[in-house]
């Protein structure tokens, strides 16, 4: 049920859809993408940058919500802290209790390592919990990981680290067959053959799915693995600097309870950091669909202590984020409602472009239709443009929408928006970090021995821009891969004298540059109260 002002659009969009049904937009060429992005994409936009002053990446341009952070205090004054006060003393230290964390944990106690999870909120209060859409496999005839490598490296303007795609692309069957036979519940057809779909840039329908509640069931089974392991989790408690040994070697971290503040020691022989992204930072003044918990902690905890960041100039801004009700501005509007039909209609009720161009292209031309064409329909919070969901149960059949989508039908019905027969209105939201910390084939970080990381924390993998399904599959792969190397590598390490003297050298060089600031960092929860005191 929309307002009314609503109407003469909708009326115009009702009358086309017929023909809209059987209109197939024309795919772009390279050339109008590239002056596309150039002309709309938020990344392009050079003054909502900043030069780091400071680290390995001096000189190198960050959004400035980002550069702050990384040029913030810590949280925390070395010489008051007494690291002989070991609280907790592990093998391998899992930071953030999200799907990579998890999958960390869960290997690395395989491999007979003590391990230990932290995170600032509970297991599972993660992005990977927010994923909608589904996982990207080549397992299926017709398909191979050399085809998915092409589709991915492409997607992401062939700027992926090839050693780290061809990893996610290699080992991504395995990691479908992991989950399965952990239980995470998958579309299955009668024969038990998994049911696939296209994504925005895949040339092959590759797109595993737990209906449009992929990553809650994958963040689920992940969970109950971990429990089931008596892997301990510790809750509330943010890791708010790592510790190096006296050689530089990452050899654990000083934990903060959320709710009391107490400073806690944790020494390990080595660190895995699965902190996840940034969407809480708002870069630019947008909506997010992240957890709460999405602050870029982990970007400054392996900064400070000198890890390398690669591509964090680099964001994802989901081309269909909730654009109204103003309730839900900004959530996830899975891509999968376009995968199954649902094409993107300007207000005059005409398609402006093929539903699933790659994320980047496609949310430029959404912020084009909106701004330069005036194409787009006023919201109270801004503009949108109509997603026509009615579409896909006049292309697969009444009972589609609740088959595969119970979860937009749920979040627009609360609304009063049936999917089912009313359109949805959308606009870019921020979604995914496609930058972050550098790593190598093993995820152990550039710049830190013994500090591996996994999950959207890193950056390479996907190049500048990432394909829907990549990212839950990227956290079971290098998650995966980060545990079972963290572990290998505790059996040789014998830490020296903990040490946070890089703390103290960054703030030093912070001030050499004359940097003067009155945050601290990192954030770990987003502040909506705008008070300076609450950060
Ligand atoms: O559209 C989506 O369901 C999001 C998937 C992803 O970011 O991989």
């Amino acid at each position: 049920m929309y307002p009314s002002q609503y109407e003469a659009s909708l009326t115009a969009l009702a009358q086309a859809r017929e023909r809209n049904l059987a209109y197939e937009p024309p795919r772009m060429t390279a050339e109008e993408k590239e002056t596309l992005l150039r002309t709309y994409h938020p990344d392009y936009k050079t003054d909502a940058f900043a030069a780091l002053a400071v680290g390995k990446n001096k000189g190198d341009a960050v959004p400035h919500e980002l550069c702050e952070m990384l040029h913030a205090h810590s949280r925390i004054t070395p010489a008051d802290v007494d690291l002989t006060a070991v609280m907790y003393d592990v093998d391998v230290l899992v930071i953030g209790g999200g799907g990579a964390g998890a999958a960390a944990a869960i290997e690395a106690k395989e491999a007979g390592a003590s391990v230990m999870i932290v995170t600032k909120l509970r297991i599972g209060d993660a992005n990977t919990m927010m994923a909608e859409g589904g996982i990207q496999a080549a397992d299926k005839p017709g398909d191979s990981p050399a085809i998915h490598y092409l589709d991915a490296f492409g997607g992401g303007h062939f700027a992926a680290k090839p050693e780290l795609l061809g990893k996610l692309v290699t080992e991504a069957p395995e990691a479908i067959r992991w989950l399965d036979r952990l239980g995470v519940e998958f579309d299955k057809a009668p024969d038990g053959t998994m049911i696939t779909t296209h994504g925005g840039g895949t040339s092959r329908k590759r797109m595993h799915a737990a209906k449009d509640y992929s990553g809650a069931e994958i963040m689920r089974t992940l969970r109950d693995e971990v429990f089931n392991r008596e892997i301990p989790v510790l809750d509330f408690t943010a890791a708010v600097e790592l510790i190096l040994d006296e050689n530089g070697r990452a050899a654990g971290a000083v934990l903060q309870n959320m709710e009391t503040k107490e400073l806690l020691i944790a020494r390990a022989k080595t660190v895995v950091l699965a902190t996840g992204g940034a969407g809480r930072m708002h870069y630019q003044g947008f909506a997010t669909s992240n957890h709460y918990g999405a602050t870029a902690d982990g970007l400054v905890l392996g900064y400070r202590a000198g890890a390398s960041l690669l591509y964090a100039d680099t964001l994802q801004y989901h081309p269909t984020g909730a654009a109204y009700p103003e309730q839900i501005f900004g959530a996830l509007v899975t891509e999968k409602v376009r995968s199954l039909g649902a094409k993107l209609i300007g207000a005059d009720g005409t398609v402006f472009m093929h539903p699933l161009e790659t994320r980047d292209v496609s949310a430029a031309a959404i912020i084009r239709e909106c701004t330069a064409r005036k194409n787009g329909v006023e919201t109270p919070s801004g503009c949108g443009v109509w997603l026509d969901t009615p579409m896909i149960e006049l292309l697969g059949g009444a009972g589609t929408i609740e088959a595969r989508i119970p979860a937009m039908m749920r979040m627009f019905g609360r609304f009063g928006i049936d999917i089912r027969v009313e359109p949805i209105l959308v606009y870019p939201t921020l979604h995914y970090q496609n930058g972050g910390l550098d790593i190598d084939g093993t995820c152990m970080t550039t710049g830190v021995e013994n500090l591996f990381a996994a999950g959207e924390v890193v950056g390479g993998i996907h190049g500048r821009n990432r394909l829907m399904g990549n990212s839950l599959l990227d956290i079971i792969v290098f998650g995966r891969s980060a545990g079972r190397n963290a572990a290998a590598a505790a059996q040789t390490v014998k830490p020296g004298a903990l040490t946070l003297s890089h703390v103290e050298a960054f703030e030093a060089a912070l001030s050499a540059e004359g940097i003067v600031s009155d945050a601290v960092s990192p954030k770990l929860l987003p502040n909506y109260t705008g008070r300076r005191s609450e950060i």
